[in-house]
């Protein structure tokens, strides 16, 4: 048997999804799902994405962009090197920050940057596309809008457009040779039904209905429109302070009051009552909440099929406006009730 590699840590990034078993729950940072493994995850690290709309650093976006000095960034290297680069194999990220942020695109330059630390230090750059792979952003892979050349990209849902389980990752040529070396000769990583063929087929057949229904140019075309409309949707309502994304992947923050920037507590679960209005008028979104800080700060993330027209989009945007005056509505009067009480 080869000897059990050093390098062992993975620096993942808090509020970050990777998934649920006990290795992709360590590397992320959701705090919610992580609280009942608690005792039983590993010892990984953690720094903060660049969310710029609220920087967790209290940076200025426009001052890191200017002085290209980030604290986002330095604080990986910080990490790296009170761990000991020798003990750092990976440092992992989701391109837009999804299920746990609202659909967070990164700042130019950013994944650039973090690409040059884990060539420095011999660390590996896993990027999670399972949200963002194939075509939700417009590309196959988000990462190539980014400009940047991961390790390994792992991916899911979109490759079979939900019509099989099928997932996967991509890793890179550089790696293989390593992986079969310590691994002798192969790589023992396997599940009863890794490449099951059904699954496979679904995502051949997936893949092939992209390509012939010209799917990621409806991406390019209808996610822009999206976008415009949503931003209306900021103007005319005072509970939505940002509007971010990519391609048909949007996010909308929730507040309580836009020019006052008052959050909504936690308690009041506004993003699943929002969406709660939504699905009563006929369309569901994707609420989430803990964005800021595991805890506060609450979103709706707005990502239509992929194959989406223009008309569709009006209807989502019809239901989501209604939904909002609903919304508005129902906090003025439970504000109301409070006061009298
Ligand atoms: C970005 C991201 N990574 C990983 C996962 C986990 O995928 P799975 O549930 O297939 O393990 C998800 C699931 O929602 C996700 O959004």
């Amino acid at each position: 048997m080869p000897a059990v590699p050093q390098k062992h840590i993975v620096i993942g990034r808090w509020q970050s999804y990777h998934g649920n078993t006990i290795g992709s729950l360590s590397a992320g940072g959701d705090v919610k799902r992580r609280h009942a493994y608690t005792p039983n995850l590993l010892n990984y690290a953690h720094v903060y994405s660049p969310y710029c709309h609220r920087c967790p650093y209290d940076r200025q976006k426009d001052d890191c962009l200017s002085k290209q000095n980030w604290a986002c960034v330095t604080d990986i290297e910080r990490t790296i090197l009170e761990l000991g680069p020798e003990n750092v194999s990976a440092f992992i990220a989701e391109p837009i920050v999804g299920s746990q942020q609202g659909a967070v695109p990164p700042p130019p330059g950013y994944f650039g940057k973090v690409r040059e630390l884990c060539d420095r230090y011999e660390i590996l750059l896993i990027i999670d596309e399972v949200m963002t792979g194939f075509g939700r952003t417009g590309t196959n892979f988000a990462t190539e809008q980014i400009g940047i050349t991961p390790d390994i990209i792992t991916f899911g849902k979109g490759v079979s457009a939900g019509y099989a389980p099928l997932a996967g990752m991509i890793v890179h040529d550089r790696l293989i040779d390593g992986l079969i070396q310590n691994s002798d000769g192969k790589f023992i990583h396997g599940y009863t039904y890794s490449g099951h063929p059904v699954a496979v087929a679904a995502g051949l057949a997936a893949l092939d209905v992209y390509e012939r229904d010209m799917v990621l140019e409806n991406v390019k075309k209808q996610g822009p429109y999206l976008f415009k409309r949503l931003l209306e949707l900021k103007q005319k309502h005072s509970n939505i302070s940002d509007v971010r994304g990519k391609g048909l992947l949007i996010g909308m923050e929730l507040v309580k009051d836009h020019d006052q920037d008052l959050l909504f507590d936690p308690a009041e679960k506004a993003a699943e009552k929002l969406n709660g209005i939504a699905m009563e008028l006929g369309a569901v979104f994707y609420p989430g909440s803990g964005s800021i800080d595991g805890v506060k700060g609450e979103h709706l993330i707005v990502s239509p099929p992929l194959n989406v027209t223009k008309s569709e989009i009006d209807e989502i945007v019809r239901i989501l406006d209604e939904s909002f005056t609903i919304f508005h509505h129902q906090l003025r009067k439970d504000e109301l009730y409070e006061s009298t009480k």
